[in-house]
């Protein structure tokens, strides 16, 4: 009889979120086991009880989710993990705190429909991010800087969009990363003005019920083919995108509201819940959750 499926559901919050031990239980977890305050020093113990408990046959049946408010926790949390896995004696991993890793894949699929799919033609496109210093912004940063397309970082600090980008450069080297300061006001003549102007993709990514770009911010946007807006909290990120827009025409460009992205981040994270259990080596970090999320 097969072993019953065991997630460890390991938050670095005090409250394990009830939202992503919802979603595992809808994907076929059997058995939830539900941690908080999970520290890198914590974390030890509990990966000792998910690896020395069942043969190494059956250890697909055991995994691990990692999540949490706190990104940079949940992924010192993440590292640990595997460091204490011993050679067979592991269980597959799936890091998405606040969600960050499937919403920023879920952006990322929708935006590349509309780009060229060729590898050189990326190259020459170029994107702005829109609080893009956030957990879900700069996620989405580095998964379009690997892709080779120019990525602007925007933030009301410079001194942070440039922390962010030398942040992705650690695990992108060869990332086309541009720090911008900009708010939700364009100031004429000013760096956010142009790369507002000369972006392909603009994704709002900043906190939710922050306007980031308003109307006439909108209008400068003349080469954008995809604008994506991630906050689901009146007032919109982009003034003129409705949560609900999916891939709604609107000039030369199309509109994706925070409603439509977040329906394929719940498939892409209900996916990778199941992937989980299908051996027990996998890894599952953004670039795993954007390939999950394209062969949705
Ligand atoms: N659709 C979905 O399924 C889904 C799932 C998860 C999250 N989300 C949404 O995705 C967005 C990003 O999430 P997150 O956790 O990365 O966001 P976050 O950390 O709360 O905020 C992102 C950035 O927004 C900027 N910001 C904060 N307050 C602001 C204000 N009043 N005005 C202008 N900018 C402000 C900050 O950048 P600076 O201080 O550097 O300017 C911050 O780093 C949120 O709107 C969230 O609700 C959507």
């Amino acid at each position: 009889m097969p072993l019953p499926r065991v997630l460890l559901q390991l938050d670095c919050d005090p409250q394990p979120s009830t939202f992503d031990a919802i979603v595992a239980i809808d994907a076929g977890v059997e058995i939830l086991l539900r941690h908080g305050s999970v520290t890198p020093n914590s974390v030890v113990s509990l990966v000792h009880g998910a690896i020395f408990t069942r043969g190494v046959s059956d250890l697909a049946a055991t995994a691990i989710f990692i999540g949490g408010s706190d990104c940079a926790t949940a992924e010192a949390v993440a590292q640990k993990v595997q460091q204490t896995f011993l050679g067979p004696l592991r269980v597959s991993l799936l890091v998405d705190p606040s969600g960050a890793n499937s919403t920023a894949s879920a952006a990322v699929v929708a935006a590349t429909r509309h780009l060229p799919s060729d590898p050189l033609a990326q190259k020459s496109c170029r994107a702005l991010i829109l609080g893009g210093t956030g957990p879900v912004g700069q996620r989405v940063a580095r998964l379009l800087a690997r892709k080779g397309i120019g990525v602007a970082v925007a933030s009301r600090s410079l001194a942070r969009a440039s922390e962010v980008c030398q942040h992705i450069r650690l695990a992108v080297p060869q990332a086309v990363l541009l720090p911008v300061e900009g708010g939700s006001f364009v100031e004429r003549g000013s760096a956010f003005e142009q790369a507002i102007a000369q972006a392909d993709l603009i994704v709002a990514a900043g906190a939710a019920g922050a306007l980031l770009l308003d109307a006439a911010g909108f209008a400068l946007a003349r080469q954008a083919k995809v604008l994506i807006d991630l906050n689901a909290v009146p007032p919109a990120g982009i003034e003129g995108i409705m949560s609900t827009d999916k891939g709604k025409q609107a000039g030369d460009a199309v509109l994706y509201g925070a409603l439509s992205i977040g329906k394929l981040k719940m498939k892409i994270h209900r996916r990778a819940i199941e992937q989980l259990f299908e051996s027990n080596t996998a890894v599952l970090d953004a670039e795993e959750l954007l390939a999950i999320g394209r062969e949705l």
